[in-house]
């Protein structure tokens, strides 16, 4: 499957949105003879043209390795990873390019902390809260990490007060609810009572703008592949005085400042944190894809959203005998574009098989939240989730579609 970016029409399906950005990405794919209406966007995103060509430039123009050579093409290779760092970080509104440290993904930055700072700062009868809705992604590192130290791990609705807590690891924008956490809220809670805590932003990034000095987090994590960029780069960010307390944690090359047979000593974050060689084309793909979503300005691509989140969720609420999961749009932290919902009777593997023969990707499954599923009373879900260059049209393809599914299992 490919994106390709540029002005074309859209995918043959006619697009009808006021504020619309779905020329941007066009799909000339078509699935079982239908235009391809791709709604799995929170599982991961299509990537635009500029995001291949900066892939393609990199291996046919000054494929190297990074920080070893002097040679012109290494030093561009720096060069140009590093330039993509400083992308991220004024993506994000980082205060310098040193607070981001690249990643294959994000469930990697959230060991990377779980088994460093976590580790060093983490003790027995230590609490570490996360809500019912994490992804496996930012609740596995943190049971492993009580398991090891013996802290005790909390469950809480975002809404309850906590005190005494260590480590607060939550979900910024949630992949199954649509819910927004109340980030500043929460940071200024934590902070009060001494906690640290870890934002997991893989949805919000992608989809509006956010800046971490506002949020007040210690960390966030989030994933090159759900932002336009290819999988394998992700990134942690954190504040350069706690990475910088941090211990090392893979060992290898490019991590350390010097290396005796029986010792070594580290080099400064984020080098600290980036043993071996980097994905570097991936890097620079996600450097890339921060570039192609400034330029159609995060502001604009959240309104857009915003639009097509509540379509979806008013359209899908307003068939019989389909729930739709979470907050309505009219929630005061409002609700991101996905929805995810059950039809009473029809099991949600045949729902997203039967909209397939439409040409609609969806997801279903428990989305990597297994114990939200059990929460809720749910065996599985499906999930529409659209992206900026999905059309409202599109959103009432995919209404139509599951609609006949409907009647086709009644
Ligand atoms: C909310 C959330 N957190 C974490 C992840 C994990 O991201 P990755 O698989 O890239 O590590 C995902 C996506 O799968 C997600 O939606
Ligand atoms: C994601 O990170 C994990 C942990 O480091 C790694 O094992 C996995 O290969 C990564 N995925 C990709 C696509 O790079």
């Amino acid at each position: 499957m490919r994106a390709v970016g540029g002005v074309q029409a859209g995918n043959g399906v006619a697009s009808d949105c006021r504020s619309c950005l779905c020329p941007a990405v066009t799909f000339k794919q078509r699935i079982q003879g239908r235009p391809l209406v791709y709604l799995d966007n929170a599982a991961t995103s299509q990537k635009p043209r500029q995001v291949l060509q900066a892939l393609d430039e990199y291996y046919r123009e000054y494929n190297s390795n990074v920080h070893r050579g002097v040679h012109a093409l290494s030093a561009r290779a720096t060069r140009e990873y590093e330039l993509a760092r400083e992308k991220v970080a004024a993506f994000i509104g980082a205060r310098s390019a040193l607070e981001v440290v690249f990643t294959r993904n994000a469930s990697e930055a959230v060991n990377l902390v779980a088994q460093t700072w976590g580790a060093q700062h983490v003790h027995a009868g230590d609490e570490i809260v996360v809500s019912v809705a994490e992804h496996h992604s930012n609740l596995v590192p943190w049971q492993l990490l009580a398991q090891r130290t013996g802290a005790v791990l909390r469950h809480v609705p975002l809404t309850r007060d906590t005190q005494e807590l260590d480590l607060v690891a939550l979900v910024h924008a949630s992949n199954v609810l649509g819910g927004v956490t109340p980030a500043e809220t929460v940071c200024e809670m934590a902070r009060a009572v001494g906690a640290r805590v870890l934002l997991d932003c893989c949805q919000s990034v992608p989809n509006r703008p956010v800046d971490v000095q506002a949020l007040g987090a210690d960390w966030i994590v989030a994933s090159g592949h759900k932002m336009c960029a290819p999988t394998g780069i992700g990134f942690l960010w954190g504040r350069y005085d706690l990475l910088e307390s941090m211990p090392p944690w893979m060992g290898g090359g490019e991590m350390i400042e010097d290396v005796f047979l029986d010792h070594s000593t580290f080099a400064p974050p984020p080098t600290r944190f980036e043993a071996g060689t980097p994905s570097i084309a991936q890097a620079i793909g996600l450097g890339a894809a921060c570039d192609y979503l400034a330029s159609l300005g995060m502001a604009r691509i959240e309104e857009h959203e915003r639009q097509l989140g509540t379509h979806l969720f008013e359209q899908l609420r307003s068939i019989n005998d389909v729930e739709v999961y979470g907050p309505p749009p009219t929630a005061k932290l409002g609700r991101m574009a996905l929805a995810t919902f059950n039809v009473r009777g029809i099991h949600p593997t045949d729902i997203s098989a039967i909209l397939d023969q439409s040409g609609v990707a969806v997801r279903s499954g428990h989305m990597c939240t297994a114990p939200l599923h059990r929460e809720l009373g749910l065996p599985a879900s499906v999930r529409a989730s659209p992206y900026f260059y999905n059309s409202l049209a599109e959103i009432d393809v995919f209404i139509e579609a599951l609609k006949d599914a409907i009647s086709f299992f009644r």
